[in-house]
């Protein structure tokens, strides 16, 4: 048997719905989950990172304070984690951290992940790999989505053309022809508007099992004008973020409306699985199958959307693949970790459009 690989996979994704932590073995072809766990942000950090999403006053100070917070959660995660799984510090090879995306503007030539990697290298004594999508930026690429490389090594088949989709805050999706190719870019909005709507109009962070959204009804008209937004026609290399779908495009989009909150819920919902569903038929033509991962696999209201949307084609989480939905992209980033040790290439370039493979992330020592 294979010596054991051990790796840290830390996900804060667009959603700031928490971190998603896992610890993984990856000797294997398929990695195996050796413990996994969710937790939210403090209130006051998630409402700084939020704040941070637009420019504002002394963010600077504002952004290396939340880098600092988010460092000393992350290395809580991991403590709890290794307790789960009974292993010492001094046995994982890597943390892949992702960090926090405050800005995703490779246009310009720049993505900024906060989190502060030496000050989780220092308090959790382990080798940490962070700042995974600058390279791919530098060479030219979108930085994003970085995940395709990973889902092609584990989720790719000779015989079934699959499609994997990851529905976080953003929604991406990985082509896996059964040529063994690989293709993939942001769809658009995964859950962010969704998420944003309920919490305006409801108080909660997101609609649980889509039970709000499913209380509505579709408005044709909004979801047309929700579909001319130019980002969907653009062809891939493409990567989006809060950049782009923030409040003050939901409220431009709704100005002059008064619509049912609860029928705009619905129509939310439906832009999501259309925008999907569009991408799907568009450049993954002939999938037999699509897979779900993050967040919005838990939207039964979504998905029966995206499949009403599909026909034909088979709607299933990624669990059908072994691999729990909840945990995939955090899984990746400790894939990702794993590949820059090693000095092999993160990146796909014919999905982020950088000129060519490069290894992704920098190192901090333990
Ligand atoms: N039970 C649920 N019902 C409906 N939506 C859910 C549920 N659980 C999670 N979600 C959605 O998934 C989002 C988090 O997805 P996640 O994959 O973590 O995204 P990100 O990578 O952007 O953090 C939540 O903000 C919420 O919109
Ligand atoms: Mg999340």
């Amino acid at each position: 048997m294979a010596r054991p690989q051990l790796l840290i996979g830390l996900m804060t994704g667009t959603s700031l719905d928490g971190i998603d932590a896992v610890l993984v073995d990856l000797s294997g072809a398929q990695p195996a989950l050796l413990a996994a766990q969710g937790t939210a942000l403090p209130a006051a950090l998630r409402h700084e990172l939020l704040t941070l999403q637009a420019s504002s006053p002394d963010e600077i100070d504002l952004a290396w304070r939340a880098g600092n917070g988010l460092a000393d959660c992350y290395a809580d995660a991991v403590t709890a984690l290794l307790r789960q799984a009974g292993i010492d510090a001094g046995d994982i090879l890597a943390i892949g951290n992702h960090g926090q995306t405050i800005r995703h503007r490779p246009e310009r030539g720049y993505t900024i992940q906060l989190g502060n990697h030496a000050q989780l290298a220092e308090r959790s004594g382990i080798p940490v790999v962070g700042d995974f999508r600058s390279r791919d930026v530098a060479a030219g690429g979108q930085g994003a989505p970085l995940v395709p490389a990973f889902h092609h090594a584990i989720f790719a088949d000779a015989h079934r053309h699959r499609v994997i989709v990851n529905i976080g805050g953003i929604a991406n999706l990985t082509d896996l022809p059964c040529d063994g190719s690989v293709s993939g870019y942001d769809t658009g909005p995964g859950n962010v508007l969704m998420d944003l709507w309920i919490g305006r109009h409801l108080g909660e962070r997101y609609d649980a099992g889509g039970a709000w959204a499913a209380s509505g009804t579709v408005i044709d008209d909004l979801l047309a004008q929700l579909l001319t937004e130019p980002y969907l026609a653009q062809p891939a290399p493409k990567s989006t973020g809060r950049d782009l779908f923030h409040a003050d495009w939901l409220n431009a989009q709704l100005a002059s409306r008064n619509d049912n909150p609860a029928d705009v819920m619905a129509t939310l919902t439906a832009y999501t699985a259309r925008t999907i569903a569009d991408a799907i038929q568009r450049t993954a033509a002939g999938a037999d199958d699509v897979f779900i991962c993050g967040g919005g696999a838990h939207n039964p209201t979504l998905l029966s959307m995206l499949g009403a949307l599909l026909p034909g084609i088979t709607i299933a989480s990624t669990a059908e693949l072994g691999v729990d939905p909840d945990w995939v992209e955090a899984i990746a980033f400790a894939w990702l970790a794993q590949r820059c040790l090693s000095g092999q290439s993160g990146n796909v370039p014919a999905v982020t459009g950088a000129a060519g493979p490069r290894v992704l992330g920098a190192i901090w020592p333990a």
